[in-house]
């Protein structure tokens, strides 16, 4: 890696070019709640530039904490997760672009819940929990009704608190009987909830959030869709911060597919080298590490203030 200068610029363009379709979904969730549709093309450029950067946003959905706009940033979020889960499970291209179009929009009945609800810190009483559980509904109906998007993505959205076991919501489908989009939606949402903060809980770390969805298999999630997704993401997920067997910090940025769990390509955290643990015989992931750890001992090449482990 003699170009670091050079990887460094394309990283700031490609983080730059994250928020700002952060902001871009950001305006269209306005929008909706304003009771304005949203026009197809509108829609369709927004899964255009998820779909072609995928890969490259992979890293900030754990690592990037440059905006405030939440709700805005977990679609987003779910809509790069849903993709390259698509990816591996080898899904078409015009059923990857409907997995992005529904995890965008998946939680947009959300915005019909009254906010104060939505940010209590303490428990929800039984009519605040149920008004919770008719956002999918809500989704189904903004989607399919206001947005005069495809009736696909909007049934996607319906089912996406199905659960694989039976005992989600609305409707108690269960296993193979929830669509299989609905059923990668699932895992996607999951993870960036868990790495949320939320009035009444701290962030999960993206190892903790990994432990937590894999304890989960056969209960909540179809397993070939974790299955997929833990080999994509690791159990030290892309993005997070690890410390390594020789004591130096890094950020994960990407597992090969076949390649060991605890061998992905790296990018030191000192210098900003990127390196494969693949071909350092000897060198693999020690454990994960949280931001405080690693601002205690040394400044990364990227925006600090923007990162979080
Ligand atoms: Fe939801």
């Amino acid at each position: 890696m003699g170009n670091t200068a050079y990887a460094e610029d394309e990283w700031q363009k490609t983080y730059q070019s994250y928020l700002e379709l952060i902001e871009w979904v950001d305006a269209v969730f306005v929008k909706i709640t304003l009771n304005h549709c949203i026009v197809a093309d509108c829609m369709e450029s927004v899964v255009d530039k998820v779909y072609q950067e995928r890969r490259r946003f992979l890293e900030f959905v754990i690592g990037a904490q440059g905006t405030h706009k939440v709700q805005a940033k977990n679609a987003v979020d779910a809509g790069i997760l849903a993709s390259v889960i698509a990816d591996r499970m080898h899904l078409s291209f015009t059923q990857n672009r409907t997995v992005i179009e529904a995890a965008l929009l998946h939680d947009v009945g959300m915005l019909c819940i009254p906010q104060e609800i939505l940010e209590k810190p303490e428990s929800l009483s039984k009519a605040e929990q149920w008004y919770i559980l008719t956002h999918p509904l809500q989704s189904y109906k903004v989607i399919g009704r206001e947005l005069h998007c495809f009736e696909d993505v909007a049934l996607i959205a319906l089912q996406h608190h199905e659960s694989w076991n039976g005992e989600g919501y609305p409707k108690r489908l269960a296993g193979a009987d929830i669509e299989l989009e609905s059923r990668i939606i699932a895992v996607a949402d999951a993870f960036t909830a868990m790495i949320t903060e939320r009035p009444y809980r701290r962030a999960f770390g993206g190892h903790q959030a990994m432990k937590n969805l894999v304890s989960n298999t056969m209960i909540q999630f179809d397993p070939e869709v974790l299955k997929a997704f833990v080999h994509l993401m690791g159990m030290y997920p892309v993005g997070s911060m690890v410390e390594l067997n020789n004591g130096a910090a890094a950020r994960v940025l990407e597992y090969a597919e076949g390649v060991p769990l605890l061998k992905p390509r790296v990018r030191l955290i000192q210098n900003g080298t990127c390196v494969d643990l693949l071909s350092e015989k000897g060198l693999l992931i020690k454990k994960s590490l949280e931001r405080k750890d690693i601002l205690m001992n040394m400044s990364e090449t990227a925006d600090q203030d923007k990162l979080t482990g």
